[in-house]
């Protein structure tokens, strides 16, 4: 589009030189003063009508808020240009205005069915379909960083997080702290390394002594590196990374979810793509989607892979929770749970942030005199704590750990009924009734 505009442009600057020329030549020309008039008359209606092409030209892309009229716009153009003709060749004048005035109807009736549904709303958005098989490995990893980060080159950006929240709990960059989940550099290098770990029993899943012996009855246990890192999203239990363990199971559990059941259902191409970036970005070949898929089909029975409308769903909304659920599972959705201790959740046991008893603390947050916010209430206080966290930060906890995106990845509803469960909660008070 850009190369054209340009093209069209000195196109516009040319017609315009030729008819100066033109303007010339009449002058030395024509000796009849009348035809001179005439001429020069007509010569500079067509130097207007010339400027007036440069310059709608010029705007064409730029104009309508960046949306394409390419079709009206040009019925317009055409129209005035035929009517312009017109006024040189006299003999075919009639012709010319006939069809001016037949693109002119066209020109209104494109604009009338192209342009106000447009400004209404407009077309539905053009569906955005995957097709995985046909990606290059580039494109899986980028697809990959998506899921992970939310957005491609978005892997060093503080908070940022997408659809598989795996930034909630690990880090992915030499020197970040891996204190909820290991940093997951090198994860494809240690994966093979993993496999010959006695306690993960490779080939003999009956002497494990964790949460869970095998994915589903019968799926074995990895046998290489990229199996492993398959079988960690599908059965995180399978094997517990010593030292992360649920607190009080020996890491027997592990408290990370399967991926690929909710809330968080990634489906198996999503899977493969998160695997691609983990090799990828660390300059490794990546095994072929293929492989990859195979590796996930070993330990994911058919019936709990998540179906291509279910992806759908999630992908275009892609919130944590609409608001129909219960507040605790909201809660357990989104994970907060994860880093809160919440009286009157079941699990939410988390310590990475405060423990959040609304009710009493968001009063005492207003008048600290540090606190330089915009909440005037306590409610507001909160939705502000959960939607643009580093408003105030809560001492002694770190700035930048609660995720941002919580905003954008939960509904109005669903923010409303943690806003009004967390102000009901009391210090010494037994906790609110869930709803
Ligand atoms: C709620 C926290 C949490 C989330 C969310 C989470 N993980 Fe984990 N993950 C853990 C913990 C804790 C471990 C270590 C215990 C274990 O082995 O299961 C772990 C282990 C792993 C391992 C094995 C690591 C190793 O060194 O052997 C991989 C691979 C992994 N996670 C990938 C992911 C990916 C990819 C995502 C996002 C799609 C994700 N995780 C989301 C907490 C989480
Ligand atoms: C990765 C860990 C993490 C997750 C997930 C998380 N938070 Fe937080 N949250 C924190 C930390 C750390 C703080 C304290 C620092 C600050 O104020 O930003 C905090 C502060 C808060 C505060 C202010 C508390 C006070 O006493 O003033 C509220 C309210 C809150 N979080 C609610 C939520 C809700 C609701 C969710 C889920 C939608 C959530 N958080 C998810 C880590 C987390």
């Amino acid at each position: 589009m850009g190369n054209l505009i340009a093209e069209a442009v000195s196109m516009g600057w040319m017609a315009l030189a030729i008819i100066a020329g033109l303007l010339v030549y009449f002058q030395v020309s024509i000796s009849d003063p009348a035809a001179k008039k005439r001429a020069v008359f007509k010569t500079f209606i067509g130097m207007v009508s010339c400027l007036l092409l440069f310059m709608a030209i010029a705007n064409y892309k730029t104009n309508f808020y960046g949306e394409s009229r390419l079709l009206p716009v040009s019925l317009v153009m055409i129209t005035v240009t035929t009517f312009v003709m017109a006024l040189y060749f006299t003999n075919l004048s009639a012709l010319l205005k006939i069809g001016g005035m037949m693109f002119f109807i066209a020109a209104f009736l494109s604009g009338y069915g192209n342009w106000l549904p447009q400004v209404e709303g407009g077309f539905p958005p053009v569906e955005e379909k995957k097709t995985w098989d046909s990606m290059t490995p580039e494109q899986l990893a980028d697809e990959g960083e998506k899921i992970i980060f939310g957005g491609v080159g978005k892997n060093k950006e503080q908070g940022a997080i997408g659809k598989g929240q795996c930034p909630l709990c690990h880090a992915f960059h030499a020197g970040m702290l891996g204190e909820r989940a290991p940093n997951l550099l090198g994860i494809p290098e240690r994966a093979g390394q993993i496999l010959e770990d006695p306690k993960y029993s490779k080939g003999d899943p009956s002497k494990r002594e964790y949460e869970q012996k095998e994915a589903f009855p019968g799926s074995g246990t990895a046998e290489s590196g990229l199996e492993y890192i398959a079988e960690s999203h599908a059965c995180p239990s399978c094997y517990v990374v010593a030292g992360y363990g649920v607190k009080g199971t020996n890491d027997k559990q592990s408290p990370m979810p399967a991926i690929h059941k909710p809330p968080i259902s990634l489906s198996l191409p999503e899977l493969a793509a998160v695997d691609i970036w983990l090799y990828s970005r660390e300059g490794r070949d990546a095994p072929s989607f293929e492989e990859i898929v195979k590796a996930y089909e070993k330990f994911i029975p058919e019936a709990d892979r998540p179906k291509q409308e279910e992806e759908k769903a999630a992908g275009a909304t892609s919130l944590m929770a609409d608001g129909t659920e219960p507040v605790d599972q909201i809660l357990a959705k989104a994970q907060c749970v994860a880093c809160h201790t919440i009286p009157g959740i079941p699990g939410a046991i988390g310590t990475i942030g405060p423990k959040l008893e609304e009710g009493t603390t968001a009063a005492l947050r207003l008048k600290d005199p540090e606190y330089k916010g915009t909440a005037k209430s306590a409610t507001e206080y909160i939705m502000e704590s959960i939607v643009d966290p580093s408003a105030f930060v809560v001492k002694p906890f770190p700035d930048n750990t609660m995720p941002k995106v919580f905003g954008q990845k939960l509904s109005a509803g669903a923010l409303k009924k943690i806003v009004d469960y967390l102000s009901q909660v009391k210090t010494g008070a037994p906790p609110p009734k869930i709803s």
